[in-house]
């Protein structure tokens, strides 16, 4: 055959494959999610997110020794209160369950980074992300919670915001607020484009925050759009957001792709609960190769363009990072 390119000459060995590589990826990189909880010794498992827990802050402990061992150095935290009301007020307690755990977590591994999801959703006895008129969440008044609750986790010890709330200008008021308060260097990671999704419905069953009317279509996005994403995520950059976030990942890599383009700001995908709970369960049932999975997904978002990954899968794809298994 009268061939001259043939690209399989580049493929012909792992060294090879390895040095023509063009997706790296890095430990550094990888953002695990905790959920944490009130109450003492309790590791509680989430059956529908097999290998995740609810953990009270000293089991909370544990986790973050292993995951300081395994060489993920970020975690985001979710909280879970004892007790929500309509106005979500144990978002913005500085005793709240984040303000707590920051605080011990701070003191016994002040090495790690800690980023906090902002949002009202886990707080409400109605499950929506902000405060309602009606059966509606008022924008402009759940700002102001918004803000006093990043407030408080920068108090507590946050070294980042992120909120995932989908309020508009919650990235001006948080900022703002920061600023006015002396926390001037602390950065804000934006869930700039979240789609109203059903890949979050493993994460509602784990924090009890699914809506107990409606749904969150008024102000998460319609998964139909594109180039409302690309509105999103600069409107959120002009506001402030230092990193703008992609959500979910697995199904929306046409949009991280497109958002990586356009910005020029760091930008994070977040493998949700439901990328998770699928994986877990078809590997359960022998369908498919669990760990190969993992790694493929993982090179998939960053193929796309993140430069960040949110996942359930950190501590693992840390140990395959490792191994030389990807990356
Ligand atoms: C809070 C929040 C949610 C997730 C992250 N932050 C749930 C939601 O918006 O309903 C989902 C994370 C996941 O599914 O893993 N608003």
């Amino acid at each position: 055959m009268d061939m001259i390119i043939r690209p399989r000459r580049l493929r012909s060995s792992e060294v090879l494959r390895k040095m023509v590589r063009e997706t790296r990826m890095d430990k550094a990189s990888l953002i695990y999610p905790i959920f944490v909880q009130e109450g003492k010794n309790l590791e509680d498992p989430i059956p529908s997110m097999e290998g995740q827990y609810r953990y009270s802050i000293d089991r909370m402990m544990f986790e973050l020794e292993r995951l300081e061992k395994a060489g993920v150095s970020s975690v985001i935290l979710f909280g879970i209160p004892a007790q929500k009301d309509e106005m979500g007020s144990g978002a913005y307690d500085e005793n709240g369950i984040v303000q707590k755990a920051l605080r011990e977590a701070k003191k016994r591994f002040p090495d790690l980074y800690y980023v906090t999801d902002v949002c009202m959703c886990e707080y409400t006895s109605h499950g929506h992300c902000g405060v309602l008129c009606g059966h509606e969440v008022e924008n402009d008044e759940t700002l102001k919670l918004l803000a006093k609750t990043a407030l408080s986790h920068v108090e507590a010890g946050a070294d980042m915001v992120a909120p995932s709330d989908m309020m508009d200008g919650r990235v001006r008021a948080i900022r703002e607020c920061l600023d006015r308060e002396g926390h001037k260097e602390t950065p804000i990671m934006s869930y700039a484009v979240k789609y109203a999704s059903a890949f979050y419905g493993p994460f509602r069953e784990a924090a009890g925050s699914a809506p107990a009317f409606g749904d969150r279509k008024s102000y998460q996005m319609d998964y139909h759009n594109k180039k409302e994403g690309l509105k999103e995520a600069l409107l959120d950059i002009e506001e402030g957001a230092d990193i703008v976030m992609v959500k979910p990942a697995m199904s929306y890599l046409d949009v991280v792709s497109e958002v990586a383009k356009m910005v020029h700001v760091p930008v994070a995908a977040y493998s949700v609960s439901g990328e998770y709970a699928m994986v877990k369960a078809a590997a359960k049932m022998g369908w498919i190769e669990e760990e190969k999975i993992i790694c493929e997904m993982a090179a998939s978002v960053y193929r796309a363009g993140a430069g960040i990954y949110i996942t359930y899968f950190a501590k693992e794809l840390a140990r395959f990072m490792d191994e030389g298994r990807i990356g």
